[in-house]
């Protein structure tokens, strides 16, 4: 099960986005925001990764005007890392390295067609393990270390 949550600002990829995991079948649920009035990102990076942490979803799909700002959001929450991509080599080496467990894009720095293939990039590719894993664990040591 996704995660899906994104500001104003990302409210239009995010339809889309929606509609593309309808067509492939993919389960998700959408923290909102659900209308175009103004609001702000921390608040549904917080939604959403909430549920990433607590195991109710596995990934997550974050959207806001840049992806910047509900990036840095989320990769406050302990277990989160986010990645910002706005090219397909970032979003396959993502999961390959960084097992990001959340994909953060830009709505309005993205075309539709770019942004739902690196969607199916990210979600089609799996962490590679090895000397990766070990540098995840000093992440992880790093966030706790720094409370
Ligand atoms: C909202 O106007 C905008 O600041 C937000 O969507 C995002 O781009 C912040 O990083």
């Amino acid at each position: 099960m996704l995660a899906i949550a994104s500001d104003h600002g990302g409210l239009e990829l995010k339809t889309k986005i929606t509609a593309f995991l309808d067509q492939l079948n993919i389960g998700y649920t959408d923290f909102g925001t659900h209308s175009a009035d103004s609001c702000d990102y921390p608040d549904l990076a917080e939604l959403a990764c909430k549920a990433i942490a607590s195991g109710e979803c596995d990934r997550g799909i974050l959207v806001c005007g840049t992806g910047v700002g509900i990036s840095i959001a989320a990769n406050k929450m302990r277990g989160i890392r986010a990645a910002l991509c706005n090219d397909l080599y970032t979003a396959k080496m993502c999961r390959l390295h960084n097992d990001a467990n959340v994909l953060a894009l830009g709505g309005r720095i993205l075309g539709e067609g770019l942004a739902l293939e690196i969607v199916r990039c990210w979600l089609d590719t799996g962490f590679e393990g090895g000397r990766h894993a070990a540098r995840l664990e000093k992440i992880a040591r790093l966030e706790s270390s720094n409370r």
